[in-house]
């Protein structure tokens, strides 16, 4: 299919104590936010990237990222906002796909985005890559309550790939009605339309504090 990417990097990375946000902090000599967009570069059936940066981002002209496919546009308050913004530019008739991918996820492998669009293209709707959870799940606060069945728990990773309509529908309404949305799946499932589990690699972590990048930059070394 054609396939829009939307790269929400419009975040300032408050958990990192770093002194610019993560996704222009350095591994391996190249910014995370390039690591991140390189394997979406790499797809023929990706058309269009909609990178959505703060509009006083001074960071990123330094990267030297350019590519004809390549769309800046204005982020938002929230992650959430980043995204729709980034949707509401995209000519869902010319890309009727688009994959969402946080530009904090340097680690993504091009396989397991091909797998994603594989997979959902099989069952003729959306999906998300994602992982098993590994240990025991516990609800509480204090105390536990009780331990949760880790048998159907999955870690929601990016990207995530649904119809451009659909997603831009969802996440309008669903805002509209107050819900909190942290990954595109949460509107998709609060409108009741299928999302597809797809078992992506655990290595593809997503940059939030210090240790994170000096486990990247281990799993990089690595003959992956
Ligand atoms: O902060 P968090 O790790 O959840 O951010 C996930 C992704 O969303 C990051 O790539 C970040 O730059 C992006 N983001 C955004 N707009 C915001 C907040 C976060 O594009 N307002």
């Amino acid at each position: 299919p054609a396939i829009s990417a939307v790269i929400p990097a419009a975040g300032v990375g408050q958990r990192m104590q770093a002194d610019k946000p993560k996704q222009y902090l350095r591994l391996h000599g190249k910014t995370i936010l390039e690591h991140s967009i390189k394997p979406l570069f790499m797809l023929d059936a990706v058309k269009h990237l909609y990178l959505a940066l703060s509009p006083d981002d001074p960071y990123f002209s330094a990267t030297g990222l350019t590519d004809e496919r390549l769309i800046r546009v204005d982020g938002g308050a929230e992650r959430v906002n980043s995204v729709l913004n980034a949707l509401q530019h995209i000519d869902a008739t010319e890309t009727p796909w688009v994959l969402v991918h946080d530009a904090a996820r340097p680690l993504v492998r091009r396989e397991d985005i091909e797998l994603l669009i594989t997979r959902c293209m099989a069952v003729g709707h959306g999906g998300i890559l994602a992982t098993p959870v590994r240990d025991t799940m516990k609800r509480g606060s204090q105390l536990v309550q009780h331990t949760v069945d880790r048998q159907q728990l999955w870690h929601a990773l990016t990207p995530q790939f649904f119809p451009t309509a659909l997603l831009r529908d969802c996440i309008t309404r669903a805002l509209a009605a107050g819900v909190t949305i942290t990954d595109e799946a949460s509107a998709i499932e609060w409108a009741n339309e299928p999302v597809l589990l797809v078992e992506g690699h655990s290595d593809n972590l997503k940059i939030t504090r210090p240790a994170d990048l000096q486990l990247a930059a281990f799993y990089l070394e690595q003959n992956r």
